[in-house]
């Protein structure tokens, strides 16, 4: 009987043994594809094995994005025959692999991160390793853990446009008497124009004052929620920056200007605007034209130029004053470290964001204020302070970019000839953009796109004095305005690591929190 016993004792532990496996390096690529490894190499560290096979049936049950198990790290190769830096220690992660979305020809297989355990060896550090490398939220007893808890309501709790309003692209671009109107088909039924700023009914993004900003975090940070900040710039020493004082003051600095002919910046056209478009969309490789939803398509890149500020400032001020046509020239986020850092001292970061996100660039934005820069997100939280001029902007949630059709859109790069002030359309590029709409949402073209029609935008137009909070992927469309008084448009802007990210381009990948910023939780 005992011995009955002690064998049935025997297969339940091989039982519980046997999904704690023996991985071969192929093995430890395929599922790093998809999920976070904690391996422990077999023969280091006897307790190790019981401690992990308990987490894996306790804490990190029903945890699909984590797999425990074992390696023989005695001659581990991958199965192109490289070697992986395996750490010398009883335990180690190998992270999930993260897609490169960015390029679309065929790269070598991508290894996953190691990263070896150091501390203590006891059950609440290895669950903490875990959470800290694989992303998870697991408490010791197998819940959710505090900082999961407030995830999850946060990603429950986003803001969406159709909280404050029930107008969609649909909506907005129909007669407003739709009775009128008695065909089917929702492209009959628009109403001219069809551009987007000749609307009046779009929803207002919310203004509050700076003075009413202490939960900023709780209240736009979290929620991916869009703001105008009034006052905020009171103290800033902005006021002194007139087009004679950047003159005198850094007229002799280099800039990097972008110019098209139109004001419109980055937009999307048709490649059969391009010289030799067909010669070039033969030679995109049968694998790389597979990932392009829109080979007809082309962003346009701004032609490129360097030159003193001083030049920029009169060549501005000279199309302003209608001395040139068809030209337009934008000092695009600039860096102001690299090319003006003085003027660092005269502006300031948002008070009630200081320490709490990691500033990532911090931009100039300079033209005669006719510009209009065309839909597009940015990886970034973004603070836009408007100095002089206004902008209308155009917003657009990024909840489900498949409407916004996010993809990889082949790039061509205007040409300009300083001697006839003109620009030519010859260079079309191996690059893709991955944050531009193929939507021209001032004509979109619905039966290309049905899907723009279920959008709903917002307007968030700033004057002067203004502070756009714009979180991380929402898309915008900026049309500028000079200031009556300067005939210019000024702003600069804050670029953070995002509270908020997603894996772009991807047209169903979801806001999640950033894992940097855990200790915000
Ligand atoms: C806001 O809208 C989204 C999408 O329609 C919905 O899931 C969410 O529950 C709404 N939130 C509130 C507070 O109404
Ligand atoms: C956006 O709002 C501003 C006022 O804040 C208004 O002047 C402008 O006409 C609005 N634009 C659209 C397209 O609704
Ligand atoms: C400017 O562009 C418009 C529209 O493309 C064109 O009709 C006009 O001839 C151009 N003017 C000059 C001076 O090139
Ligand atoms: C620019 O235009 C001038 C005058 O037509 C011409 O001679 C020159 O070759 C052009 N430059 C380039 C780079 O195309």
């Amino acid at each position: 009987m005992l011995t009955i016993l002690s064998v049935l004792a025997y297969i339940i532990h091989v039982c519980e043994v046997s999904s704690y496996e023996m991985l071969s390096p192929a093995e430890v690529i395929q599922i790093a594809n998809n999920k976070c490894l904690l391996l422990n190499p077999i023969n280091r560290g006897k307790e190790i094995v019981e401690m992990l096979i308990e987490l894996e049936s306790n804490v990190f049950r029903e945890q699909d994005q984590l797999f425990i198990g074992t390696i023989n790290v005695d001659g581990f190769l991958y199965p192109d025959k490289s070697q992986p830096n395996l750490p010398n220690t009883e335990l180690f992660i190998f992270q999930k692999i993260i897609k490169d979305r960015s390029c679309l020809m065929k790269v070598p297989i991508p290894k996953p991160t190691i990263v070896p355990f150091t501390g203590m060896v006891n059950k609440e550090n290895i669950i903490d390793f875990v959470n800290q490398y694989c992303f998870t939220y697991k408490s010791k007893n197998g819940a959710l853990s505090i900082e999961g808890l407030h995830r999850e309501e946060i990603l429950k709790s986003l803001f969406h446009v159709s909280n404050i309003s029930n107008k969609n692209i649909r909506n907005i671009f129909m007669h407003e008497d739709s009775s009128t109107c008695t065909s089917d088909s929702f492209e009959n039924c628009l109403q001219e124009p069809q551009n987007i700023y000749h609307k009046s009914n779009i929803p207002q993004c919310e203004r509050v004052n700076a003075e009413n900003t202490k939960d900023f975090f709780n209240k736009y940070l979290k929620m991916s929620k869009p703001v105008i900040i009034e006052g905020a710039m009171k103290k800033w020493k902005s006021n002194k920056w007139s087009m004679k004082y950047f003159q005198e003051k850094y007229g002799d600095n280099d800039v990097h200007i972008k110019m098209t002919s139109t004001g419109e910046y980055e937009g999307v056209e048709p490649v059969t605007l391009w010289d030799n478009h067909e010669k070039f969309l033969k030679k995109i490789p049968r694998e790389v034209k597979a990932k392009l939803p829109f080979p007809d398509l082309v962003v346009v890149r701004p032609a490129t130029l360097n030159m003193k500020f001083s030049k920029f400032l009169d060549l501005i001020q000279s199309i302003s004053n209608s001395n040139y046509k068809n030209v337009s020239a934008y000092l695009e986020y600039s860096s102001i470290r690299e090319y003006f850092p003085e003027l660092e001292s005269d502006i300031e970061e948002m008070e009630f964001i200081k320490g709490i996100l990691h500033l990532k660039h911090l931009n100039i934005w300079l033209s005669d204020g006719n510009t209009l820069g065309k839909t597009h997100f940015d990886p970034f939280d973004n603070f836009l302070c408007q100095i002089s001029g206004k902008k209308e902007v155009i917003l657009f949630e990024p909840h489900d970019n498949s409407r916004l059709y996010e993809a990889h859109i082949p790039e061509a790069i205007l040409s300009f000839n300083k001697t006839e002030m003109t620009f030519s359309r010859r260079h079309l590029s191996d690059s893709t953009s991955l944050v531009m709409s193929p939507i021209d949402i001032l004509k979109p073209n619905f039966q290309k796109f049905p899907k723009f029609a279920e959008t709903y935008p917002l307007n968030c137009t700033i004057n002067e004095g203004d502070v756009l909070f714009m979180p991380a992927f929402w898309w915008h469309e900026v049309q500028s305005y000079p200031s009556p008084t300067e005939g210019r448009n000024l702003a600069v802007n804050f670029w953070y690591e995002p509270f908020l990210t997603k894996e772009f381009p991807c047209p169903t990948c979801k806001l999640d929190v950033n894992p940097t910023y855990r200790n915000l939780l």
